[in-house]
C-alpha cells in the first residue's frame, strides 16, 4: 500500500517506519526541513529505542521516503495518515490548528492529483484520510469538512488513535494490545484492518467502530491511566501523613487482582505530551457540553500539587532561604526512561524552581541532554554532566527525577565521596529505605518516612 504519514515526530516516524518494515511504500512528510534533511542524510531527530536501525534499513530498501513535497506526498498516497501535535492551547482546548492546517493540504492536493477515474486499481480508489493524532471527538468531522471545502474528489475518513508508548514504541505498534479503527463505511474498515492484520497475528483485537467512539478511546485510556498515577499519589501523600509506607501499601493493595498492578507507581506526577494535554482536552470537552468532569479535575489538580509538594520538602531541607551558593545535581531529565521526551517532564518544573531559587543546577541524562539545551529559559542557566557520578561533584543534594536503570545500582559510597552534602531527594522511589539508612545518606522520597532528615548530615 501507498502510505503518507504527516508529521514526522514520535507517532509519524515510529509508524510510518513500522508500515514500511511489513512492506507497504511509505512517505514521511513533515513541514520542519531540518528533520526531513536530517532523515535524509541518515539521521534520526529522536531517541526512540531500535528505531534509528530500522529507519536506514527501511529507507535502504527503498520502502521508506522523507519529504516537505506536499502535492507529491498526497497525491500518492492510498492512504494518509494524520500524526501531527494536538498540543493545549492557553484554555486547555486541544489545539487543532496543526491538524485542520493538514486537512487543508490535502484537500489542496487532492483536487489537483490525476482523476480518480483512470490508472491503476489503487489510483481508481478513494484516499482514506486517516487522524492518528488524539482529537476531541467531532475533529474527523471538522477534518472532513476542511478537506471536502477544497475539492470534488472523493475520500473516505477513518480515526485510528494511537497507543504507542515512547521508550517502547516500536514493540508497541508492532505488538499492539488492540488497534481501533473507526470508520463510516465497511470498506474503508476492511482496507484498514488489512494493513493491521501483520501486526494482530498473535490474535490481539482490531476493533471497529464509529468514528466519535474511536476518537473517544484514546482520551478514555489515557484519563484512565492519569487518574491512577494521580490515586496512588493520593495514598502517597496520606502514607507520608500517618507514617506508613506507600510501596509497602501499594504492594498489598495491588495484590487484589481487581485492581492489578500497574501504573500504579507513586512518583512527581505525570509528564510527557500526552497525558497532561490529554486530560485536560477531556476536561475542556466536558466544559463545552456542559457537563462538569469533577474526577479528571481532581486528576489534574492532584498531578500539579505533587509536583509542588517535592519543591516543598526541598525547600525545608534548605531552610526555605536562597540557594545561592548551593549545588543541586539532577539524575534524569527526559519525562520517563526510553526517551528523549522533555515535554511536561517534572524535571524541567523542579529545575525552574531551583534556578528561581538561586541554586547552581547540574543535570545528567543519558540522552535528553541536546534536547534540554535547546529548551528556553532553562536550557542554558543549568550544566550538564556526562555521567551520573560527575553531576555530583560537590552537590549539596541530589534530586531524582527519571527512574533511568542505569541509577538503581549506584555505588553509594562513590555518590557520598564526590557530594558536598550526602542528601538525596529521589522523585521516583528507586532505593530502599534501610540501604538509604545504611550508607548514610538524608533520604527523601515519595509516600515514605524521611531517612537521616533532621540529624547532622555530615562529620
Ligand atoms: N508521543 C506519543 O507518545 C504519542 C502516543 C500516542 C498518540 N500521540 C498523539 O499523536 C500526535 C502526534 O504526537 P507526536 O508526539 O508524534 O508529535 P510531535 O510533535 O513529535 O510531531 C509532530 C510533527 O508534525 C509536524 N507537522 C506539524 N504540522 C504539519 C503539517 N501541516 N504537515 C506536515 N507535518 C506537520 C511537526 O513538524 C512535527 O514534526 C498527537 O496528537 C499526540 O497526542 C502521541
Amino acid at each position: 500500500m501507498h502510505i503518507t504519514m504527516v508529521g514526522t515526530g514520535y507517532v509519524g516516524l515510529v509508524t510510518g517506519t513500522c508500515l514500511a518494515n511489513t512492506g507497504n511504500d511509505v512517505t514521511c512528510l513533515d513541514v520542519d526541513p531540518r528533520k526531513i534533511d536530517l532523515l535524509n542524510s541518515g539521521g534520526v531527530p529522536i531517541y526512540e529505542p531500535g528505531l534509528e536501525e530500522m529507519v536506514k534499513r527501511n529507507a535502504r530498501a527503498g520502502r521508506l521516503h522523507f519529504t516537505t513535497d506536499k502535492a507529491k506526498a498526497y497525491q500518492s498516497a492510498e492512504v494518509i495518515f494524520v500524526c501531527v501535535g494536538t498540543p493545549s492551547d492557553e484554555r486547555g482546548h486541544a489545539d487543532l490548528k496543526y491538524v485542520l492546517a493538514a486537512a487543508a493540504d490535502i484537500g489542496d492536493a487532492i483536487e489537483k492529483a490525476p482523476g480518480a477515474t483512470g490508472g491503476s486499481i489503487q489510483e481508481r480508489r478513494s484516499k482514506i484520510i486517516v487522524v492518528k493524532s488524539t482529537v476531541p471527538v467531532g475533529t474527523n468531522a471538522k477534518v472532513k469538512q476542511a478537506i471536502a471545502a477544497r475539492t470534488n474528489k472523493t475520500f473516505r475518513m477513518a480515526s485510528n488513535p494511537e497507543f504507542l508508548k515512547e521508550g517502547a514504541a516500536i514493540n508497541d505498534f508492532n505488538k499492539p494490545d488492540r488497534v481501533v479503527i473507526g470508520c463510516e463505511d465497511k470498506g474503508t474498515g476492511d482496507r484498514l484492518r488489512d494493513l493491521y492484520e501483520p501486526f494482530v497475528r498473535q490474535g490481539n483485537p482490531i476493533f471497529v467502530m464509529d468514528i466519535p467512539s474511536a476518537e473517544m478511546v484514546k482520551y478514555a485510556a489515557n484519563a484512565m491511566l492519569a487518574t491512577k498515577i494521580s490515586f496512588i499519589n493520593e495514598i502517597a501523600n496520606l502514607c507520608e501523613s500517618y507514617g506508613a509506607d506507600v510501596d509497602e501499601v501499594r504492594r498489598g493493595m495491588c495484590s487484589d487482582k481487581r485492581i492489578g498492578n500497574q501504573f500504579l507507581y507513586p512518583g512527581l506526577g505525570y509528564g510527557g505530551s500526552c497525558f497532561p494535554k490529554d486530560v485536560l482536552a477531556c476536561i475542556s470537552m466536558g466544559d463545552q457540553s456542559e457537563f462538569t468532569t469533577h474526577l479528571l479535575k481532581a486528576v489534574h489538580q492532584v498531578n500539579q500539587n505533587q509536583r509542588s509538594q517535592f519543591m516543598k520538602k526541598l525547600d525545608r531541607h534548605f531552610g526555605g532561604g536562597s540557594l545561592a551558593g548551593k549545588t543541586v545535581a539532577v539524575w534524569g531529565i527526559a519525562f520517563k526512561p526510553g526517551t528523549d521526551d522533555i515535554r511536561e517532564a517534572p524535571s524541567i518544573t523542579l529545575m525552574q524552581h531551583l534556578i528561581s531559587r538561586g541554586a547552581n543546577v547540574v543535570a545528567y541524562d543519558p540522552v535528553a541532554v541536546d534536547v534540554c539545551k535547546k529548551l528556553p529559559g532553562v536550557g542554558d542557566k543549568i550544566a550538564y554532566a556526562d555521567e551520573p557520578y560527575a553531576a555530583l561533584e560537590g552537590a549539596h543534594a541530589l534530586v531524582i527525577c527519571t527512574d533511568w536503570d542505569e541509577f538503581r545500582h549506584p555505588d553509594f559510597d562513590v555518590m557520598r565521596q564526590k557530594m558536598a552534602d550526602p542528601v538525596v531527594f529521589d522523585g521516583r522511589n528507586l532505593y530502599r529505605l534501610d540501604a538509604m539508612r545504611e550508607a548514610g545518606f538524608v533520604y527523601h522520597s515519595v509516600g515514605r518516612d524521611a531517612v537521616g532528615a533532621g540529624e547532622k548530615v555530615k562529620a
